[in-house]
């Protein structure tokens, strides 16, 4: 299986000084992303001050993210930074109080893979903005965007000091499933960019959005979960999908 784990090299290979020592363009063919743009974003850090993955804004006090960022890490390890696009600004720091994995998370196969975390304090400030959740799955050649800090291309560059932002077109999951050669069922859902667009390793956890328009109102439909290696040959990402974990968020949160 050429699965490749976008979380697993961005662990060992990043830290906010090997960040900083790399300038160049981010998640792979992306242009980077104003916070005002993407005001749920929050990058998840471990003390002192490690990048993990990215996450979304759900609640008040919640944030969704992939499980496998923070699956065995304490919630006192961990804190959350908001209200700003680039590693190195201080932010609004939020500590952890509780970690929620998804019950059926299977780390293998990489399904179910959701985490929500409840932070100490409630989130407010500015660019600091909840998104709401999609209720409907998202149709085939639909236009997304993804945003986050990871790597640039592959092998492994360091993580994206800025907020990067991609515009993706969502595929169906069969095609999607014959293009990886594996199941994947209606809990994932799959982007297709252009070669030399899409994820790569540090955006797991990341939100992919629908934008709402003038009138609409923006969603949040996936989270980043996993892709191949190397990144953004053309093969689609995959994201746990909102829609068909809702159910068990709104038990977890009550939103
Ligand atoms: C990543 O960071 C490390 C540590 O600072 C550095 O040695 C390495 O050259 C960086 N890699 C790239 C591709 O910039
Ligand atoms: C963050 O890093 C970038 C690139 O290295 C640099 O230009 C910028 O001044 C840094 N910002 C802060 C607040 O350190
Ligand atoms: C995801 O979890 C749900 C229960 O919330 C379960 O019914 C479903 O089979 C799981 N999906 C996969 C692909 O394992």
């Amino acid at each position: 299986m050429d699965t490749m784990y976008l979380l697993v090299a961005a662990i060992f290979a990043l830290s906010l000084t090997s960040v900083e020592s790399n300038l160049e363009p981010r998640i792979v063919g992306g242009k980077k992303a104003k916070i005002s743009d993407f005001p749920f974003f929050v990058s998840i850090r471990t003390y002192p001050n490690k990048y993990v993955c990215g996450g979304a804004i759900i609640d008040d006090f919640w944030v969704a993210t992939a499980a496998q960022c923070v699956r065995g890490v304490s919630p006192n390890n961990l804190f959350v930074v908001a209200g700003v696009a680039a590693l190195n600004e201080t932010g609004d720091r939020y500590a952890v109080q509780a970690v929620q994995i998804h019950p059926w998370f299977n780390p293998t196969m990489k399904t179910n893979d959701t985490a929500l975390l409840k932070l100490t304090r409630k989130l407010s400030g500015k660019n600091i903005k909840k998104i709401e959740m999609t209720k409907e799955a998202i149709k085939d050649g639909k236009d997304m965007e993804l945003c986050g800090h990871g790597a640039t291309g592959y092998p492994f560059k360091n993580a994206s000091i800025n907020l990067m932002a991609i515009e993706l077109k969502s595929i169906a999951s069969d095609q999607c499933s014959t293009l990886h050669n594996r199941p994947i069922t209606n809990y994932n859902l799959c982007t297709k960019g252009k070669s030399a667009k899409g994820a790569c390793v540090g955006d797991v956890g990341s939100p992919l959005i629908v934008r709402g328009g003038i009138f609409g109102t923006t969603k949040l439909h996936g989270i980043v979960s996993w892709g191949t290696s190397p990144c953004a040959q053309g093969k689609p990402d995959v994201y746990s999908s909102i829609a068909a974990i809702r159910p068990w968020i709104r038990t977890v949160c009550g939103c």
